[in-house]
Parts: C-alpha cells; sequence; structure tokens
C-alpha cells in the first residue's frame, strides 16, 4: 500500500547511519518523505514522481570498488535536489567537479561560515558562523561546472555548494543531527524555499488517503487481523474498520500469559470504539503445551506456533477472508530494504509469521510508512485513550518470558499480582510515562521471612525498571527510594507467595530487558 501525498520528497539510502534521522526531520515538518535504496530505478522514480530528492551519506569513499552510485539521470532531472556529505562527493563525482579520496575522516565538530545566505542558507546571514557536525572522508576539490561554495569550513573552502538554477545543493556536513546548530532551520529552507513545498503531511489527511487505498484494495471482500492489546495493532484495527467497517474481523487471543485486566481492557476497549471482536480464550492450551517447559527459547517457541494455530483455524471461520491487516512499522521495512537493495525480503511480523502464505492471504500494512511516535499520534487522531496510545511496550510471549521456570497458573496469579503493584505505583508517581519498562519479574527462588510471628519460606520478585530509546540499549532506571519502597511493601503485604523483592540493576548490554 502507498499513501505518498502531492509534494513528497525521496531519500535515497547509501547507508549512512543518519538515513532514519534525514527521514524524521522532514516528517516533523509534515512533508511525506520515504527512504528507498541508492539503486532505486529510475522508472521507478518518474512513475512515483517526488516534488524533490535528498541524497543520503554513506561510509564508503566514491571511489572505493563497488561504491553505491545512483543513476546519473536523477541528478540532473531537474528535481530540487539535496546530496549529504557522501551525496555531495557523489554529486561532485558524476556532474564533472574533482573528488579527493582521504585516508582520514573528518568526524565530529567543526565551524561552518556561511558565504552565500542562498538556498538552504537563505534565513541566515552571509558571514554568520554555526557549528556542524562533520563525519566524511573524501572531500571535494573542485566543484562541478556551474556550482559555486555557499559555506566554507577551516578544513575546506567548498563545505557547502550550489548549482546557478539553485535547487541543487550539496554540503559536507550533517544537517540532519542534533549537533548541528540551526540543522533543522537548514532542512526547512531546503524544502519550503528551494523546492517550494507545502507542509501538507498531517495525520488527518494520512488517515484520508490511508482509508481510500484501504477500501479500493480490499474491495468487497472480508479482511482478517490480530489484536495484541499493543498500539501498533490496535491503531492498525481501527484504521482499517474506519475503511471497510463490519468486513474487518479483528481476533483477539487470549494466550494465557496476559497481564491482570489485560483481556477485558482490550475487549472493553473495542466495545467502546463500536468495533466487533472475535475473542478467543485458548488460554488452556498454550498452558498446557507450556506445561513442563524452562527453556525460554521453547517457550517462545510454543506460544508462536500455537498462536498460529489458534489464529487459523479462527480466521478459517471467516468466510471469504482474503486479507490480513498486520501492524508492521516503517522501522522494519526500512532494515529490511533499505540500502541492502529493493529484493531483499521484508521480515514478517512476528506473531503471525509464515500464516499468510498457508492461508493464502494478502497482507495489509496500513502502518508501514510510520515511525511509532507517528503511530501513537495516529491513535491519538483516530480517538484511542492515552492509556493505550502512550503505554509501555509488552513482549509478545507475555509473561511467560517472565517467570523464571515452569509456567504454572500459580505463578502467573503471583506475578500478575506483583506487576498490577507496580503499574499501578508507576503510573500513581508519574512515571510511568517516562521511562521505557517497568515491570515484575518472578523469581521461582524460595527463601525465608517472617511475617508476624510465622516463619515462612517464599519466591521473591524482582523489578525491572528500564530507560531505553529503541529497546536495543538500556540503563536501569534510578527510582526514588520512597517509591521502591511502597513497591515493595505492598508486593510483601499483598501478594502471598512472595516475601522478598529486588530491584534489577543491571545495564543492556550485556544484560537484556527481559529475563528470558
Ligand atoms: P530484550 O529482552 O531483548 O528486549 O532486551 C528488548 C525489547 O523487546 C521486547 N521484547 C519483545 N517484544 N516479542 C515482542 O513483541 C518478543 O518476543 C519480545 N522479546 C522482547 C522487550 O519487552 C523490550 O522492550
Amino acid at each position: 500500500m502507498q499513501v505518498r501525498p502531492e509534494g513528497w520528497v525521496l531519500i535515497l539510502d547509501f547507508g549512512s547511519q543518519y538515513t532514519q534521522l534525514i527521514a524524521r526531520r522532514i516528517r516533523e515538518m509534515q512533508v511525506y518523505c520515504e527512504i528507498q535504496p541508492f539503486n532505486f530505478p529510475f522508472e521507478e522514480i518518474e512513475r512515483a514522481s517526488p516534488a524533490a530528492i535528498i541524497l543520503s551519506g554513506g561510509p564508503a569513499s566514491v571511489w572505493a570498488e563497488g561504491a553505491p552510485v545512483c543513476d546519473e539521470r536523477i541528478l540532473s532531472g531537474g528535481l530540487p535536489l539535496l546530496g549529504i556529505c557522501y551525496g555531495m562527493q557523489l554529486m561532485g563525482r558524476l556532474l564533472g567537479g574533482e573528488v579527493l579520496a582521504s585516508r582520514t575522516r573528518e568526524y565530529g565538530p567543526a565551524t561552518l561560515e556561511i558565504t552565500r545566505a542562498e538556498g538552504i542558507f537563505s534565513s541566515f546571514r552571509s558571514g554568520e558562523r554555526v557549528k556542524v557536525w562533520m563525519s566524511h572522508g573524501d572531500r571535494i576539490e573542485k566543484l562541478p561546472p556551474g556550482f559555486v561554495a555557499i559555506a566554507r569550513s577551516e578544513n575546506s573552502p567548498f563545505a557547502a555548494m550550489m548549482d546557478e538554477s539553485k535547487r541543487r545543493i550539496g554540503v559536507q556536513f550533517h544537517p540532519e543531527v542534533i549537533h548541528t546548530e540551526r540543522g533543522s532551520e537548514m532542512l526547512s529552507n531546503f524544502l519550503f524555499d528551494v523546492a517550494k513545498l507545502k507542509p501538507n503531511w498531517t495525520m488527518a489527511s494520512f488517515i484520508e488517503q490511508a482509508v481510500e487505498e484501504i477500501r479500493r484494495r480490499v474491495g468487497e471482500h472480508q479482511a482478517v487481523c490480530a489484536l495484541s492489546g499493543g498500539v501498533d495493532s490496535t491503531v492498525a484495527a481501527v484504521l482499517v474498520h474506519r475503511a471497510i467497517g463490519e468486513r474487518l474481523h479483528p481476533i483477539f487471543v487470549n494466550n494465557g500469559v496476559l497481564r491482570k485486566g489485560e483481556t477485558q481492557e482490550v475487549l472493553d476497549r473495542f466495545k467502546r470504539l463500536g468495533i466487533d471482536v472475535n475473542y478467543v480464550d485458548a488460554s488452556e492450551r498454550f498452558l498446557s503445551r507450556l506445561k513442563g517447559v524452562v527453556d525460554p527459547e521453547r517457550k517462545r517457541k510454543i506460544i508462536g506456533e500455537e498462536f498460529i494455530r489458534v489464529f487459523e483455524e479462527e480466521a478459517k471461520k471467516i468466510r471469504d477472508a482474503r486479507f490480513l491487516v498486520q501492524g508492521t512499522l516503517y522501522p522494519d521495512v526500512i532494515e529490511s530494504v533499505s540500502f541492502k537493495g529493493p529484493s531483499a525480503t521484508i521480515k514478517s511480523h512476528h506473531n503471525v509469521g509464515g500464516l499468510p502464505e498457508r492461508m493464502e492471504l494478502e497482507i495489509i500494512e496500513p502502518l508501514r510508512e510510520l515511525f511509532k511516535d507517528e503511530v501513537r499520534r495516529l491513535g491519538e487522531e483516530l480517538g484511542l485513550d492515552k492509556e493505550l496510545v502512550w503505554r509501555q511496550p509488552f513482549p509478545g510471549p507475555g509473561l511467560a518470558v517472565r517467570i523464571i521456570g515452569e509456567v504454572t497458573e500459580e505463578r502467573l496469579n503471583i506475578l500478575r499480582e506483583a506487576d498490577a503493584i507496580v503499574q499501578d505505583e508507576m503510573l500513581k508517581s508519574g512515571l510511568y510515562y517516562e521511562v521505557w519498562q517497568s515491570f515484575a519479574v518472578l523469581l521461582p527462588v524460595k527463601s525465608v521471612g517472617v511475617m508476624g510471628d510465622e516463619r515462612t519460606y517464599e519466591n521473591a520478585v524482582v523489578i525491572r525498571c528500564v530507560h531505553s530509546h529503541d529497546g536495543m540499549t538500556a540503563d536501569w532506571v534510578r527510582l526514588p527510594y520512597d517509591l521502591l519502597a511502597r513497591i515493595s511493601n505492598r508486593i510483601i503485604n499483598e501478594v502471598k507467595g512472595i516475601n522478598r523483592v529486588c530491584y534489577d540493576i543491571s545495564t543492556k548490554p550485556p544484560s537484556t530487558i527481559e529475563w528470558e
């Protein structure tokens, strides 16, 4: 599904670690943009008709063997063009300038002096100095014909260049990173002054176009989707429901390892939204398959496989189901198609992997152009409650990976109670939305305690609370002692089966966020 509004920007990826950042900055300015690999075919570009093109940075030298090169016609096609770092060097090489490959990289902050307040510097003054972030090896020795320098740095008289038409610009630094002062302003000048685009990409306009596109694609057929209770699958379902109404059949499988009150919450939410849900309580099936299993990977595998079985059985009951809606997000899409080339396969959603082929379903991914924070804004625009839209991530295998050892009904009940107290106290303290995740883990390790006059011999609970940007790295949160004390007291007093509470002070890496 492609929902491209008028006046969008194509970003060609040459492998820079900052390419996604370029996309984020541009979308923040309400201009739609898309990342495609550097070798995106020229014919496809013509068909997709972007209004401007950005060539990203990249780690290679333009003279290296196998260096990524885009179709030359892109550079002289008349579209506004911005080359960043590698992108600029490539413009230099392909347009007839002289580019010197250097063995040393200039990396880090540099001072830029603007020599002509035009193009991306139209809102600056000539002679003005700003701090910028450099990361490049090659450098331009001689500008391509028709280009002039518009900024210089201590190391280069050509830190930025522009052609006579004032629509093709190259910069040696990275305007998209926060270390570049007024970098967003430069990008904004490119979009609105140079390329004359309009800030027309809002969530309201996205909904309108997505709804139209989904209706056109699904026609009179039926679609199914799996609800996990999380943000992505909920937003995807609500959006598709807006397009095709009752012909969407959301299926919510209770896998027996959900948190306290979660099932009811999901069902109530959809009831409020006026969307019918096929609810399947398969908890017994899952728990009986998990019986005696202690290996974390086995647990994950069992839950994944069982989910597909249950979902397939339910989906088969829906006559003429032809489409499967998935909540895949843009970072997953980029990860698999960007730079490596358009042929790389897109990774399937962990929950329903393998299902579309088995059931011969066509996939609809209405969120595949959106970043997570955009999905949250979309959720708000669709009228979803803040509690859902801003809630913390919860793993697909649920509480099963938060119980060390065998998953039993009794252990699940203990963990559910302890976890509910953690969530309750985090919400009351106002810290819930400030952290990446906060939850409880059950350790079936018995220790001695004393309660009243009685000796106890019970399990331990670990509290895990981390800050993270994307789940890839994490640091434990320095929660206030008073809050930890409250959580600990409440768990020990209110949850039967726990007589000890510990706090996890491990970072990721080398630990992971979840315990299994
Ligand atoms: P780890 O434990 O690998 O977790 O540091 C990183 C982030 O991913 C979440 N997570 C999962 N999410 N299915 C999911 O949907 C899974 O199997 C899964 N495993 C871990 C975890 O909660 C954390 O936010």
